[in-house]
Order: structure tokens, then C-alpha cells, then sequence
């Protein structure tokens, strides 16, 4: 039986069809919230979204939007309030990884432009979208609790992985400013996964296993990661227990960033 902390509560989530989101998706509503998931899988979207409110019996409401696109995110973020009512946690997780294995020299601009536009200007438009009514809902001790995604690659700063690595970098940096900014309402934390099964590897252990023999990369924990990892994470900075922790960025990769 889990605590139900998030009664009355909604929960947002940035790429809600699949991997972490989809996992964080369940585990918000297990707790008590009602929960939007947001992603441009339609199908995919659709499908979490139903079997997220079967298993769970709570409010989840798809949303489709690019992340990327400040005009969807309004249109998203107003949607959302309307049905929510509150966001009291966003899940700022929406991300893609283009161009692994590509020289920083050889990323094409295309490629730099979206994983920037997706990665790092998606988390801030959707933060920006949401922050004035965050702030103003009368929760006690917090008014809402914010959560990036970033990566291990955003520590580790991969060769292999160039544009990625520097959109994780500036998802670190946006934590901390945002934590300064909504101080102290909103506490801004974020979470940095090594190398986990999810939709990014083609939710393929052996793809994952490749880019780590590939970069050379051994896991001190002895093993690949999975979504739970991840989403045990999530939940404890959306709890009360960590209600005073704001503006870091914690590793969970088995051990990678040592
Ligand atoms: N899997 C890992 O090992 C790993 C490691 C470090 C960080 N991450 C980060 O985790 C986050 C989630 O990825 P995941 O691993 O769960 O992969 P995933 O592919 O399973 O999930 C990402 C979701 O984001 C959605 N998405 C992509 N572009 C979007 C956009 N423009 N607007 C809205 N939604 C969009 C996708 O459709 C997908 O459903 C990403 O930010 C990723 O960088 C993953």
C-alpha cells in the first residue's frame, strides 16, 4: 500500500506516452493525483493514458503537444488547468537523443536545432508556462514541486553524444535558476539517469549495452538501469519528504557519475 501524498493534487508530465514519463504517470496517480500527460505520440499517448486511469482509478487526461512550440505549450498548460484544476508536480521529462556517435564537428545544424528546441527550450517553455499559477495555488508548506529531467550525459559530458550533453548541461543550469526564481514556493529539482531501458534505447537492453561498451562506460552497480530506477526518484521529490532539498541535480545511474 503507498501513501496517497498527492491526493487532490495534479501531476503534469512532459513526455508522458513512454519510458520514465509513463512511469512517473502511474506512480503519481497510485499516490492520490490526478495526472496530465503530455507528449506528440498520439497513439501511444492515448494508449498510457487509458491504462494508467484503469489500473489506477484517477482523472488522466492526454494531452498532445510539442514540447518545443511555445504556442501548443500555452494552449497545453491552459488545458490542463482547466481539467486539473492544480499542478502541483511538473515532471519536466519530454526529450529525444539525435546524432549519437556524431562528432561535435559533424552534428548537422538541423539536429542541433531540434534537440536544443526539444531538450532545453522545451523544459524552460513549459516551466514558464506554468510558474504564475504554480505559485499562486494555496498548497502548504509548497505551492507545487518542479522536477527535471536532465542526464548523467549533462555530468559526464559524453563525446559521443555532443549536442545531447550540452542540452543536459543547460537543463542543470535551468534547474538551479529556477530554483532561485520560485524560492520559496516552488522547490526545482532534477533528476539525471545513467544509462536505463526505456523508448530513447528502443527499449532494448542490448542497444544499451552497445553505447556503454561503445563509450567504454563500465556501471559501478553492475547492472543496466530501468524505469523504476528513475521513478523512485521522481516520487520522493514530489513528496513532503523532501520538501527541504530545492536546486539540485541528482544522479541516478547505478554509480556513473563517481
Ligand atoms: N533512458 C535513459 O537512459 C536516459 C538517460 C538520461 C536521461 N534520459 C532522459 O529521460 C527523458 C525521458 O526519456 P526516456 O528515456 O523515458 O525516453 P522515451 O523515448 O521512452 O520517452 C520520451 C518521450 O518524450 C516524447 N517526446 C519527444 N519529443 C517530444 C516533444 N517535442 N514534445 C513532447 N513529447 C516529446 C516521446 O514521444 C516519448 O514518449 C529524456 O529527457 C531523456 O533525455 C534518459
Amino acid at each position: 500500500m503507498v501513501e496517497k501524498f498527492l491526493e487532490g493534487k495534479g501531476a503534469l508530465i512532459t513526455g508522458g506516452a513512454s519510458g520514465f514519463g509513463r512511469g512517473a504517470a502511474y506512480a503519481f496517480a497510485e499516490r492520490g493525483a490526478d495526472v496530465a500527460i503530455i507528449d506528440i505520440n498520439e497513439e501511444l499517448l492515448e494508449e498510457t493514458a487509458k491504462k494508467v486511469a484503469d489500473k489506477t482509478g484517477q482523472k488522466v487526461i492526454p494531452i498532445v503537444c510539442d514540447v518545443s512550440k511555445s504556442d501548443q505549450v500555452e494552449a497545453m498548460a491552459k488545458q490542463a488547468y482547466q481539467e486539473l484544476e492544480n499542478v502541483y508536480v511538473l515532471f519536466n521529462n519530454a526529450g529525444i537523443g539525435v546524432a549519437y556517435g556524431k562528432n561535435i564537428f559533424r552534428v548537422k545544424e538541423l539536429d542541433w536545432d531540434k534537440i536544443m528546441a526539444v531538450n532545453l527550450k522545451g523544459q524552460w517553455l513549459v516551466a514558464k508556462s506554468l510558474w504564475r499559477k504554480m505559485k499562486a495555488q494555496k498548497f502548504e508548506p509548497l505551492s507545487g514541486k518542479i522536477i527535471c529531467n536532465a542526464s548523467a550525459a549533462g555530468l559526464l559530458l559524453i563525446p559521443e553524444l555532443p549536442a545531447y550533453s550540452i542540452t543536459k548541461v543547460g537543463v542543470i543550469a535551468l534547474t538551479k535558476l529556477l530554483a532561485k526564481s520560485l524560492a520559496p514556493h516552488i522547490t526545482v529539482n532534477a533528476v539525471l539517469p545513467g544509462f536505463h531501458i526505456t523508448g530513447i534505447y528502443l527499449e532494448s537492453e542490448e542497444t544499451v549495452q552497445t553505447v556503454l561498451d561503445d563509450q567504454n562506460i563500465k556501471i559501478p552497480l553492475g547492472r543496466i538501469g530501468n524505469v523504476n530506477d528513475v521513478v523512485d526518484l521522481v516520487v520522493y521529490l514530489a513528496s513532503p519528504a523532501s520538501n527541504y532539498i530545492t536546486g539540485q541535480c541528482i544522479p541516478v545511474g547505478g554509480g556513473v557519475c563517481i
